[in-house]
């Protein structure tokens, strides 16, 4: 199959180096004379028409922008048929013979019934949750943990200051890579992910207790998103934290400030990468494919395989925060 001409969208969370992706496929997609149509807003932008002809020069200078100029939204029409229907028959109307799609989980779900109706697409793993399964790294993470580190970093100064625990809630609904990589990075005392069921009296009463006998007046928990809206709220588990160890404790939720800001090094650069090969692949003819790296090369799976894979926490990054906060 020749592609002539490739619809390149974000979707869903935006995440750091979003646009450096942008910039790495209309690159490539002119070296490689392939026309980019740009869409705007995730999938909605496909079913409203709303896209325009990218020229070069249009992603000068986007590797360190933070955010997407493509903007990105989540679509509830085109998760009906009816809504699939009507993108896939505006692909064809403005000629595009495939589309690459930059975003998580939810956006190569989009891909796949893209694919189901005739309408070949590539997966750009872009998400500062890092939960995809058929990659080591998902654009975003990396600069959203650093977000978060920076903003923990102060805190403790002022929970030192006042001998108080700090609860921070980290993003991650259903993943908790950047609650226990921020957690190992800050030195926390208490990491709560989603995928790890804890005791409340032994895995955060008891431990910070035990922090207490060690010589430590301040502590710091972190919170992923998706155990706070199970228990109620940070500041449920932060009230009970205070009435079970005395210890005054407040909450900061850090929201989406960590989705925000210029991509750091890792991400600039997975990103070019990623970019270049989604182009390259299809070009090839290879279709339907979500890009990973692993090992620190670019590799790429079968949507269907990549959507049907289960990605859990590193066993071993776990056991280090539970060894390091003396536990
Ligand atoms: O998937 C990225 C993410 O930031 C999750 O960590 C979070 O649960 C979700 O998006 C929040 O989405 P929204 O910005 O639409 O509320």
């Amino acid at each position: 199959m020749a592609v002539n001409r490739i619809g390149l969208l974000t979707s869903g969370g935006d995440a750091p180096g979003m646009n450096a992706a942008v910039r790495a496929v209309v690159r490539t997609a002119f070296v490689n004379g392939i026309e980019i149509l740009g869409i705007r807003r995730g999938y909605n932008g496909l079913i409203n028409g709303d896209v325009f002809e990218m020229e070069h020069k249009m992603v000068n200078g986007l590797t360190g922008r933070g955010g997407t100029i493509l903007y990105t939204a989540r679509s509830p029409e085109f998760n009906t048929e009816e809504g699939v229907k009507k993108a896939a028959k505006n692909c064809k109307y403005f000629g595009v013979d495939a589309i690459i799609c930059i975003g998580g989980d939810g956006t190569f779900r989009g891909a796949l019934d893209l694919a189901k109706h005739g309408i070949p697409a590539v997966g750009i793993p872009a998400t500062i949750d890092n939960d995809i399964a058929c990659t080591n790294y998902t654009l975003g993470f990396d600069t959203a943990c650093n977000t978060a580190i920076e903003a923990i970093d102060k805190l403790r100064d002022t929970m030192q200051s006042h001998e108080r625990c700090s609860l921070v809630e980290v993003m991650g609904r259903k993943a908790g890579h950047l609650a226990a990589y921020v957690g190992i990075a800050v030195g926390a005392n208490v990491i709560l992910v989603p995928e790890r069921p804890y005791d409340f009296e032994k895995d955060v009463v008891q431990k910070m207790r035990r922090t207490r006998i060690h010589g430590h007046n301040h502590f710091i928990v972190i919170v992923a998103e998706g155990v706070a809206e199970t228990e109620g709220g940070s500041q449920n588990i932060a009230d009970k934290i205070a009435e079970e160890t005395g210890v005054d404790a407040r909450v900061t939720i850090l929201g989406h400030i960590q989705r925000g800001g210029r991509p750091n090094a890792r991400d600039r650069v997975t990103a070019s990468r990623m970019g270049r090969h989604a182009v390259e692949i299809l070009r090839d003819g290879k279709v339907n494919r979500v890009i990973g790296i692993q090992g620190g090369a670019m590799q790429d799976f079968d949507i269907d395989e990549a959507l049907a894979m289960e990605k859990d926490l590193q066993e071993t990054m776990y056991d280090t925060a539970r060894i390091l906060s003396l536990s």
